[in-house]
């Protein structure tokens, strides 16, 4: 079958092309799951239309609270336009409570409160396994600068606030998140949005009560099917219908 529309960019979970318009890109959410760096893979059949669906409901949210990000609409089950941006090469990475990489690091028993939302930064290489690098890397090899790095601060502790409300109110904490951010350009100003997706992919999301995991170390850590996990999520949210029967015709296609 000819491809739609010309492709930009095909990444690990999202397939990116051409939008209709200069400055636009629709983003395609592929069922393809990945995990430590693509050494475990998957395809779990509805993921991508529940991330497409997940994130417009969070991207919705931040500019409805005005934080700037580049969601424009939804196109259908798993296309959405955004607007175009320069991918700033970092993963930023927001800890409520630690798990994951810094439990590791620091032998921290996963769960554990951390004594405030601590931001940290991955450079953006699959090669290299996205490793950790302080701000003077970052900002030596010119990656963003201090400015950049204090807005990106403010925008990433901002997305927390709001995610963690968002959750809380469904009995969800929010352990931990990654973010992407983007440059665009009005006239002669740079501003940065969020960009790329906020899903189960790269949240840590535990039940409240049972500390049950909904988010993607169900498929890192063989813990059951990832698609229940995700669609637990959404039905609490509300962006699915509550009837479960509902729930599986909608994800085919
Ligand atoms: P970490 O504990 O493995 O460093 O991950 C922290 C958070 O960032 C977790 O919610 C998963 C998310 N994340 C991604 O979304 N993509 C990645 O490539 C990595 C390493 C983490």
């Amino acid at each position: 079958m000819a491809p739609r529309r010309k492709k930009i960019y095909e990444g690990k979970a999202k397939t990116l092309y051409e939008g209709p318009e200069p400055g636009t890109l629709v983003q395609y959410f592929k069922d393809d799951a990945t995990a430590f760096n693509a050494q475990k893979k998957a395809t779990i059949e509805g993921k991508g239309v529940l991330n497409n669906r997940l994130s417009e409901y969070f991207m919705t949210g931040l500019t409805n609270i005005g934080v700037p990000n580049h969601f424009i609409k939804r196109l259908n089950m798993r296309e959405q336009l955004i607007r175009q941006v320069e991918i700033v090469p970092l993963e930023v990475i927001v800890r409520n409570f630690a798990a994951g990489s810094i439990s590791k690091r620091l032998g921290l028993e996963e769960g554990t409160p951390l004594p405030r939302p601590i931001v940290e930064y991955s450079y953006k290489n699959d090669d290299l396994g996205d490793p950790l690098v302080p701000e003077e890397y970052i900002i030596a090899f010119g990656w963003a600068n201090q400015q950049d790095l204090d807005d990106i601060v403010a925008l990433a502790l901002r997305v927390n606030d709001f995610l963690t409300g968002v959750f809380y109110a469904v009995g969800i904490k929010l352990i931990d998140f990654k973010i992407e951010v983007g440059r665009v350009w009005e006239g002669d100003f740079m501003r940065l949005l969020v960009a790329d997706e906020i899903s189960p992919d790269s949240c840590r999301l535990w039940d409240m009560k049972t500390g049950e995991k909904l988010d993607k170390d169900v498929f890192r850590r063989d813990l059951g099917n990832l698609t229940d996990a995700y669609t637990e999520v959404a039905r609490r949210l509300g962006v699915l219908p509550t009837n479960t029967a509902q729930i599986k015709p909608t994800l085919i296609n």
